[in-house]
């Protein structure tokens, strides 16, 4: 029987794309049975819903604590019977109590060559921001297994993307999506086919 997964998202999903499109086509021999999102409005949950993907709000505001939303968490991916966790640009920090549940069965993408730009505070623009007026001369993407701390669980694959001097925002945003799109398909893949070699 093949694997299911779900997709964890918080913005407009375009690693979640990639993935849909990976399944779609067969390259990934896998299922994605739930996409998750923090956030009401994030376009995510539209692509989740043209492509017929069941999907589930779980907004920060509606729970007390992290904990509480992690716990209906947890309940909604057991209900969803679902193997493993892709976390492609989902903000909030899981709680010990999915981080336990689903041990080395979570994986995140993260836009930069971690230990660099990582850890808490460190997400989305705010990275690349930093990196260009820091004058680096490379960035990156890596993805890893997510541990209870923030950006420091045992890493997967990290790939290294060059910064131009003549890079704004969003060319250099758009470089590294492109790669982070190979990357957490391949990663999703070999997960499938328990070949990552950590
Ligand atoms: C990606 O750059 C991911 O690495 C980061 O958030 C971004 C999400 O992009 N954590 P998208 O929603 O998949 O387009």
């Amino acid at each position: 029987m093949s694997l299911k997964f779900a997709v964890l998202i918080s913005g407009g999903g375009t690693n979640l794309q990639a993935l849909i499109d990976a399944v779609e086509s067969g390259h990934i021999p896998a299922e994605i049975g739930l996409v998750v999102s923090d956030r009401p409005d994030a376009y995510g949950l539209e692509r989740a819903k043209k492509h017929k993907i069941p999907s589930v709000v779980l907004s920060r505001k509606e729970f007390e604590s992290a904990k509480n939303r992690d716990e209906i968490l947890v309940e909604t991916l057991e209900n969803h019977d679902v193997d493993f966790l892709m976390l492609a640009g989902y903000l909030s920090i899981l709680t010990e109590t999915v981080v336990k549940k689903y041990e080395k069965r979570i994986i995140n993408i993260h836009p930069a060559l971690i230990p660099n730009y990582a850890g808490k505070g460190y997400y989305g623009d705010k990275i690349h921001k930093e990196v260009l007026a820091n004058g680096d001369k490379e960035t990156g993407v890596t993805l890893h297994f997510v541990d209870t701390g923030v950006d420091s669980g045992p890493i997967i694959i990290q790939e290294r993307i060059p910064v131009f001097e003549v890079d704004t925002l969003e060319s250099l945003k758009s470089r590294i999506h492109s790669v982070e799109h190979r990357l957490i398909v391949d990663t999703a893949k070999k997960y499938c086919e328990d070949s990552l070699n950590v």
